[in-house]
């Protein structure tokens, strides 16, 4: 990897999960991570981790929902770390399944403000450091969802879709200042919070992937890693499905 002016990434909803073992990866790969979660035990936690294995991190607890404490962050990092050159928008709250019936304006709205509304403020905030440094990443985590559309996920499944048409659109306009916007969209990977689901449905979603095994975060992480690097510097607006062929049947 090539020198950039600043080399840092924020990963939001990093804590736990997905956005944990991309912070993980990330670090990795030469990236100063900023870590951002909620509960600031697992934050701090996971920051921790990586410096325990040689990487640069440090935590930032914040609620991705409320925009004058993501500037703060932002600027907050920026004194920490250096300037946010790469964002991963990958925080999640609950996401409740519903049908055509049960999914009014107020369930759709609560996924909204994590993947349309967030990201566009966390975005906002980010875009003048890398502006100033010439250079940007902008990784969604998005979802099967949007291809391989389930029933009685109406909330969750027009949030993601709103998610990919936010990241498509400021690809356009940012691609000439040398920023990408891409999404990678991953199947069912069970984490922390799977836990709870019965090995049953586990073998049942696993029965209609086409490799015949579950994918890991790791695998989410290594397609994150591909956006954020140098080897993609000429690919802007595009879908990643990390999902063992699912979406192909
Ligand atoms: N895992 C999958 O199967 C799967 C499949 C397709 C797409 N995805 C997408 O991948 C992303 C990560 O999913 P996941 O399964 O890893 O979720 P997860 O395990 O539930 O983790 C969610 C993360 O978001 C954080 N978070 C929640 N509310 C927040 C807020 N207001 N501000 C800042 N951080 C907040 C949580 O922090 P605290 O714990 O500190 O509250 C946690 O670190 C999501 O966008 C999800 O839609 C996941």
């Amino acid at each position: 990897m090539t020198e950039r002016t600043s080399h840092v990434a924020l990963v939001t909803g990093a804590s736990r999960g997905l956005g944990a073992a991309i912070a993980r990866r990330l670090a990795a790969d030469g990236w100063s991570v900023a870590v951002n979660g909620i509960d600031a035990e697992e934050t701090e936690a996971v920051a921790a981790a990586i410096v325990a294995d040689g990487g640069t991190a440090a935590p930032f607890v914040a609620d991705v929902l409320d925009e004058a404490t993501i500037v703060a962050m932002v600027g907050d990092i920026a004194t920490v770390l250096g300037p946010v050159t790469c964002l991963v928008l990958n925080a999640t709250g609950p996401q409740p399944d519903g049908d055509v019936d049960g999914t009014g304006w107020p369930e759709v709205e609560a996924e909204l403000d994590f993947f349309a509304r967030s990201p566009l403020i966390v975005g906002q905030a980010v875009l003048p450091g890398m502006r100033a440094a010439g250079t940007g990443r902008i990784v969604h985590i998005d979802s099967e969802v949007v291809s391989k559309t389930p029933a009685n996920r109406v909330a969750y499944t027009t949030a993601k879709a709103a998610q990919v048409g936010l990241a498509r659109s400021w690809a356009v306009e940012l691609a000439a200042e040398g920023i990408t916007v891409n999404t990678v969209a991953p199947g069912f990977v069970p984490v922390e919070r799977h836990d709870v689901v019965a090995e049953v449905h586990r073998e049942a979603y696993r029965a209609t992937v086409p490799m015949g095994t579950m994918g890991s975060p790791d695998d989410v992480a290594a397609a994150v890693a591909f956006f954020a690097s140098d080897d993609a510097r000429f690919i802007t607006g595009q879908r990643l499905l990390v999902d063992g062929g699912r979406s192909l049947g």
